[in-house]
């Protein structure tokens, strides 16, 4: 059924991706962004389409979103506005507070006051901490070790009570390490793929922190915003929360030397000592996923970073041969 529906932070990584794919499957989608590190020509795609509105907006800005909801009575909406690095949550609390949680309580409100039938909120693994068990599951232990995580804990446990006590639906999708087209490397802690690519397209060695051989649950963007329209638009689903992974891991070696044959180049990275905190396997479990929304990734890791490799400026300029 076509629904209409609100992407925040619809201009970043995650949330321009999320906007394509509910446009491709005949949604009526409105998006909503401040650009503070998204960026419009994510959605170059989307505004070539009808079926697509923007406003430039503040989502932690109360009464504009709740203008704004007002305006349109979405359906649902999926809240993706956030600052989305850790160490920034670290170095500004308040800021982190502002955006990752009063924001969340911005939206709870909206929901509640214009009767929007269900929220999509981006949690991350980030809510685990150091994981003590893996795969992990959503009954794991939760100790986050930063503001960011504490900060997506508790618009969870926000978002769900207030679904509870108000008759709507909140579908919280707990991230695991996502990566794709349109991530941006221009931090050192941006994701390490996108990183990694922008050392391809410029002919130089990565940097690997430690031995290369901790673990990730990469996941393709691309399996991460169908996830998100699974949980918008999916006829009856209850409350709930579930991880976003593909319940396999691969070492951050293994990802340089697949993008190398990828790009039928190879470098040899440097390494240095490992990041301080650096968490040594990192893998989710998928059953839960599965089972309440009917979700199971789709793109295997090694075609992910091959199809990553195809699209990069890197590949035509390869001289050396693996
Ligand atoms: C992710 C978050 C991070 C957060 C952590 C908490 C992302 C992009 N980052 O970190 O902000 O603190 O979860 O659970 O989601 N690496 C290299 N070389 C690089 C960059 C990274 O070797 O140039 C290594 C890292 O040390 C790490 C691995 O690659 O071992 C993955 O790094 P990253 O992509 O930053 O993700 P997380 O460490 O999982």
């Amino acid at each position: 059924m076509r629904q209409n529906i609100l992407v925040t932070g619809a201009a970043g990584f995650i949330g321009s991706h999320t906007v394509d794919q509910l446009l491709a499957t005949g949604h009526t989608v409105w998006g909503v962004d401040n650009f503070r590190t998204g960026k419009r020509e994510n959605l170059s795609g989307a505004f070539s389409n009808t079926a697509f509105s923007f406003e430039e907006l503040d989502v932690a800005e109360d009464q504009a979103l709740s203008d704004f909801v007002e305006r349109i009575r979405p359906a649902a909406i999926i809240h993706l506005a956030a600052l989305v690095s850790v160490p920034e949550s670290i170095r500004n609390p308040a800021l982190n507070q502002r955006l990752n949680f009063d924001a969340t309580r911005v939206i709870a409100d909206a929901c509640r006051r214009y009767q929007v039938q269900r929220v999509v909120f981006a949690s991350s693994a980030a809510v685990y901490g150091n994981p003590v068990e893996t795969p992990t599951t959503e009954n794991a232990a939760k100790t986050p070790l930063s503001p960011y995580g504490e900060a997506k804990l508790a618009s969870e446990d926000l978002l769900l009570a207030e679904a509870r006590q108000h008759g709507y639906v909140a579908r919280c999708n707990r991230y695991f390490n996502v990566y794709g087209p349109r991530q941006d490397p221009k931090s050192p802690y941006s994701g390490v793929i996108s990183i990694f690519m922008d050392h391809l397209s410029r002919g130089t060695a990565p940097t690997i922190f430690g031995d290369g051989k901790q673990t990730r649950d990469f996941i393709s963007v691309h399996d991460v915003a169908r996830a998100n329209v699974i949980a918008a638009t999916a006829e009856s689903l209850p409350s709930g929360v579930v991880n976003i992974c593909t319940g396999a891991s691969v070492t951050i070696n293994d990802v340089w030397y697949i993008l190398c044959r990828a790009e039928g180049t190879l470098y040899s990275p440097n390494y240095a000592p490992a990041r301080e905190g650096d968490i040594r396997h990192s893998c989710g479990s998928s059953q839960q996923a599965r089972r309440e929304i009917d979700f199971v990734a789709r793109v295997p890791i090694s075609e992910g970073l091959t199809a990553l490799s195809k699209r990069s400026p890197a590949s035509p300029a390869n001289t050396s041969v693996l």
